[in-house]
């Protein structure tokens, strides 16, 4: 196990009904800027609680954060909160309204091109506080550093982490996700089972407990993906779901553990490039990667696939299996693992791709920062 130090300052209040609890947890003088996105809200009940426990508060809106937030819509944000002097954000929504907000509140105290806040290419010394209210379980953003923006008008989608932008408090409603669709449900389930593996299926390191707290967040996304998918109103499959998708990126799976963030390279670039849904990269990019590189990562995926799926055999067997396995997974979950699904031409998006990441110097990833633009050229050829 390699060396960590570790801080998540982000209060968590769970259950349904948490939002009334705003109304105590902001501060009463605090000017508060409600971000949101394209209206969803307005038809789950959490606008109609905002606006409840916010009566007492100062407070104005925002809306039309678009999914993958775009960083003109963005910088319209930051000005707004500047001309009405707003000092505290509410963030309702999924991972791209919270990844948004984290974005506004670095970038309304920042003096100078608030573009190079993203790739952390300018220091940061303040940030708004946070709050965030999430209706979309995936991403792991309402209790995270990390946020990812678009511009499309460059054909970056890049990302920047800082410890300043740390929601101050994280509301998870899970009655708030019933209103989900069955492709953000499918592309949530998606995404949390990628962020665990990003940080798990390298290679042995003697991690025990890390280890087995993604074995465990695995097995309860296999477990409750499809009764989540079938029953919308099952509180405790939602809550499960909420809960999973939020420990798998809140930073303890992957404490001193070597990580292979390498299909969220990858996907990012395939969002920008042909606009699909972010975990429906992972699906496609996820099962190619682990074949390309069966070899080097065959111990942990023997580990994987016996204690995740119950497999048996040989390591080679057991291996392989899980693999599949895997895939079968997301496309159970309604995500295709083929870019012929989209009628994408593979060796446009392997080209593209691996042109993106050259533009973007991602040029040595994986766990061993060994995977090349070419290896992930020849990564995408497969999943044709
Ligand atoms: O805009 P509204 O109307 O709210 O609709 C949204 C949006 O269209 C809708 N939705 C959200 N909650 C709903 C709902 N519809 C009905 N009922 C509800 N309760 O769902 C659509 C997708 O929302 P979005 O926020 O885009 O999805 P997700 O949470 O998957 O976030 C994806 C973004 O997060 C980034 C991705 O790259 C992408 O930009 N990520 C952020 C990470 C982080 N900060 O740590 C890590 C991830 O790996 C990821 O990269
Ligand atoms: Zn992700």
């Amino acid at each position: 196990m390699h060396a960590f130090s570790f801080h998540n300052p982000c209060q968590i209040e769970f259950g349904a009904g948490q939002i009334a609890k705003l109304a105590q947890l902001i501060p009463a003088q605090a000017r508060v800027l409600l971000l949101y996105g394209g209206g969803s809200i307005k038809h789950n009940g959490a606008y109609d609680q905002i606006c409840s426990a916010l009566k007492q508060h100062h407070w104005r809106e925002f809306s039309g954060i678009e999914p993958n937030p775009e960083f003109e819509t963005l910088m319209q944000a930051v000005q707004f909160a500047r001309n009405e002097q707003l000092d505290y954000i509410v963030a309702v929504g999924g991972g791209s309204v919270i990844d948004g907000a984290k974005f506004v509140a670095a970038a309304v105290p920042h003096n100078g091109d608030c573009w190079l806040i993203i790739g952390n290419r300018t220091p940061l010394s303040t940030a708004l506080p946070l709050a965030a209210v999430l209706t979309l379980p995936a991403t792991g953003s309402e209790s995270n550093f990390a946020a990812v923006i678009s511009r499309r008008e460059t054909n970056d989608k890049l990302s920047f982490k800082n410890p300043l932008v740390f929601p101050k408090l994280a509301i998870l409603d899970p009655t708030l996700t019933y209103s989900l669709p069955a492709r953000q449900v499918g592309n949530g389930i998606v995404d949390a089972f990628v962020h665990t593996t990003e940080q798990y299926l390298t290679y042995p390191n003697e991690a025990r407990v890390q280890d087995r707290l993604a074995e465990g967040i695995l097995q309860t996304l296999i477990e409750i993906g499809p009764i989540t998918l079938a029953e919308p109103n099952n509180y405790d499959a939602r809550a499960n779901l909420m809960w999973a998708a939020n420990q798998a990126l809140y930073g303890m799976v992957g404490l001193g553990q070597p990580q292979d963030w390498a299909s969220h390279a990858m996907g990012h670039e395939l969002t920008i490039l042909f606009g699909l849904d972010h975990a429906r990269t992972l699906a496609i990019v996820l099962p190619a990667l682990w074949r390309y590189r069966l070899q080097s990562k065959q111990a942990k995926l023997a580990q994987y696939g016996r204690r995740v799926w119950g497999l048996n055999g040989s390591d080679a067997q057991v291996a392989n299996a899980a693999i599949d396995k895997t895939a079968d997974f997301f496309q159970q979950m309604g995500l295709p693992t083929q870019l012929s699904a989209y009628s994408i031409d593979a060796d446009e998006a392997a080209n593209g791709v691996a042109a993106q990441l050259i533009r973007h110097q991602r040029l040595k990833l994986g766990e061993k920062q060994d995977l090349t633009p070419d290896d992930c050229r020849a990564i995408l050829i497969t999943a044709a």
